[in-house]
């Protein structure tokens, strides 16, 4: 029955339409990009302009190690040293489909901020290496706090992110999601990008949604891969050939998540969704979802 439905589906959607219809997406984003406000943020030269100044401003001192072992431990979580760091802070400033998509990503964050109500504190967690902290620094009175698991992440995006936005951190901390040892309504919105999609879990990641609830006086952003879109759907059926080829026991690292069963976890977490935000809708996998913390 499966086998039919893909038949059928491939005969649907044969390559040149999916070609056609790829095209016609980066038409219609390249249209909202050279028609928004949001210019400045991509224009090369600004990229390149704000990249010559060099952070002087040094917040160490507000570092936190967070080493319970009882946390969940995930092994994509030991990758980001220094080395993966610095690759993975090129790797979005690099390249013309990268910058597209990052650009998106951003937009699709500052969306789900507008959804949150423009939380005034923010936690941003995993914060990586600061894809997100210009974003983060348009409101000029927020208080932007970020937190991740890997001080050579946070290192990374102190040392090369333009100085004017790095001087708008407040604190950081280096400390796993799973139990920030930060207090209870410590910020208004606790912001997760590119996290739980790694999280393969349930029980983990309700766990770490809990920890979210707690630490978040008002609302969460979360964003991971979902089912119900053209790019779900062909992931699943190259996972599915490469598990007959290669067997069902390969570790990975990144995952999909069906909406009934993530929306499910964010229940059980005490977390109720107040809208969502897609990459493209129906056709990628990326989704933002805002959460109101019930307390
Ligand atoms: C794919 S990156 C995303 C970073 C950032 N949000 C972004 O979108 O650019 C994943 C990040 O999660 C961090 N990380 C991995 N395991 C973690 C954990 N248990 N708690 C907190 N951060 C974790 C990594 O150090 C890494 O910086």
């Amino acid at each position: 029955m499966k086998s039919i439905l893909e038949a059928r589906f491939v005969r649907m959607f044969p390559g040149k339409l999916i070609w056609g219809f790829r095209a016609s997406m980066t038409l219609f984003m390249l249209r909202s990009i050279f028609s928004n406000q949001y210019l400045p943020h991509i224009c090369p030269f600004a990229l390149y302009a704000a990249s010559l100044e060099k952070p002087t401003f040094d917040c160490r001192v507000n570092s936190m190690a967070n080493q319970d072992s009882s946390s969940p431990h995930y092994e994509f979580s030991e990758k980001y040293d220094p080395e993966h760091s610095r690759k993975y802070f090129h790797k979005h400033n690099t390249g013309f489909w990268r910058r597209l998509s990052n650009w998106r990503e951003v937009g699709m964050a500052r969306k789900a901020l507008v959804m949150a109500g423009r939380p005034g504190s923010v936690l941003d967690l995993p914060c990586g290496t600061g894809r997100f902290w210009a974003m983060l620094a348009e409101a000029p009175e927020r208080r932007i706090i970020i937190a991740d698991n890997s001080q050579a992440m946070i290192d990374t995006g102190l040392e090369l992110r333009p100085r004017e936005v790095v001087a708008r951190i407040e604190k950081y901390f280096c400390c796993s999601a799973f139990d920030t040892g930060l207090p209870d309504n410590f910020v208004e919105c606790v912001f997760s990008i590119r996290l739980l999609h790694h999280i393969q879990n349930s029980e983990d990641r309700v766990l770490m949604l809990k920890e979210f609830a707690r630490v978040s006086a008002s609302t969460v952003i979360v964003s991971l891969w979902v089912d119900g879109n053209f790019r779900a759907w062909r992931h699943a059926r190259n996972e599915a050939r490469k598990a007959r080829l290669r067997g069902t026991d390969r570790p990975r690292d990144r995952s999909l998540c069906p909406r009934v069963d993530i929306e499910r976890d964010f229940a059980s977490a005490g977390l109720e969704v107040i809208g969502h935000v897609d990459f493209i809708k129906y056709w990628d996998k990326w989704r933002a979802y805002v959460l109101r913390v019930k307390k």
